[in-house]
């Protein structure tokens, strides 16, 4: 299905007042590639009902569509391993020592929780991941006072037709076999017709809600680590820094902000210190660097 200069306008204007996602011009192309397979499955016959619905009669659900088919590439699990790897061999082991020093200062055996935002967590491969990550790490420390119940994960996408999924926790088994070995895959996953659900393990861990990037969200309160992987490409420069500025503004000292390749904290440097491993994306809110532009 061809789309014209004008109708691509018209869709790119709805999408960017509704989720501050910013399509290049030039991005034609791309924008028909990924659209044209979700005109076929929702039975859009052109480009013009699309708009019709998405401007004109406000199809919310459509939007939602439309926006996970412009910003989601094929995601899948443990998608850019060295991230993972350093949030599993660096900031894990640091997480791990927060939450004894708050045990230790509260006098609890439970300290205040570490609080995770997976940011745009789409269909939850991410928050999943960083599930499993915890389970195994906490399995890895017997003894040392670090349990499950200490992290809290809250997982948020704008789309709720990608929340849906990840609520559910249901994948094809394509998406379970990319980025996931056979421990894991029984570990925290069971079988259900030709699907795979994720189990209790991972599932009671998160908590989903719908939050829209573009809008202000401080009041979701403070966290200890954010994931905001894949999405800020998106966003035009103004967008981008209110987002990182309200990040900033939220994380703990010494809390962790997990972006990935394409995007850096330009303008922010001076509060964060990168941490090097694996080249990946991580950085570590410096202590006492008082922020308060939000
Ligand atoms: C490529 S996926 C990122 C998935 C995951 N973070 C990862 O890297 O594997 C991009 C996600 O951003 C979401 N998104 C787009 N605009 C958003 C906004 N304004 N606020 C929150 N999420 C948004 C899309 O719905 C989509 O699920």
């Amino acid at each position: 299905m061809k789309l014209t200069q004008r109708e691509f306008e018209e869709i790119r204007n709805h999408i960017y007042r509704v989720s501050g996602i910013y399509i290049q011009n030039g991005l034609l192309e791309q924008a028909e590639r990924r659209l044209n397979p979700l005109l076929a499955t929702a039975e859009i016959h052109n480009y013009k009902n699309l708009i019709s619905r998405l401007v004109y009669k406000n199809d919310v659900h459509l939007c939602d569509r439309v926006i996970l088919a412009i910003t989601s590439e094929e995601n899948h699990f443990f998608a850019d391993m060295p991230t993972f790897d350093t949030f599993k061999e660096v900031v894990l082991p640091k997480l791990a020592e927060t939450i004894q020093s708050r045990k230790r200062k509260n006098h609890v055996r439970r300290g205040a929780k570490i609080n995770i935002w997976s940011a745009s967590a789409s269909k939850g491969h991410e928050p999943y991941g960083i599930a499993m990550l915890i389970n195994e790490f906490v399995e890895s420390q017997e003894g040392e006072g670090v349990e499950r119940d200490d992290f809290n994960i809250l997982a948020s996408d704008l789309s709720s037709t990608a929340l849906a999924k990840a609520v559910a926790g249901e994948y094809d088994s394509d998406e379970v076999n990319l980025g996931i070995d056979k421990d894991r895959k029984e570990k925290f996953f069971r079988s259900f017709g030709d699907k795979w659900l994720a189990k209790s393990a991972i599932q009671d861990m998160v908590d989903f809600r719908k939050v829209n990037l573009s809008e202000p969200f401080t009041r979701l309160g403070g966290f200890d680590v954010i994931f905001c992987r894949n999405v800020l490409e998106h966003f035009n420069d103004n967008t981008k820094r209110s987002v990182l500025n309200q990040f900033t503004y939220m994380l703990t000292n010494s809390g962790f902000l997990i972006l990935d390749r394409r995007n850096s904290l330009n303008g922010f440097l001076d509060y964060y210190e990168h941490v090097e491993h694996n080249g990946s994306m991580v950085f570590r809110r410096r202590e006492n660097m008082e922020f308060s532009t939000v």
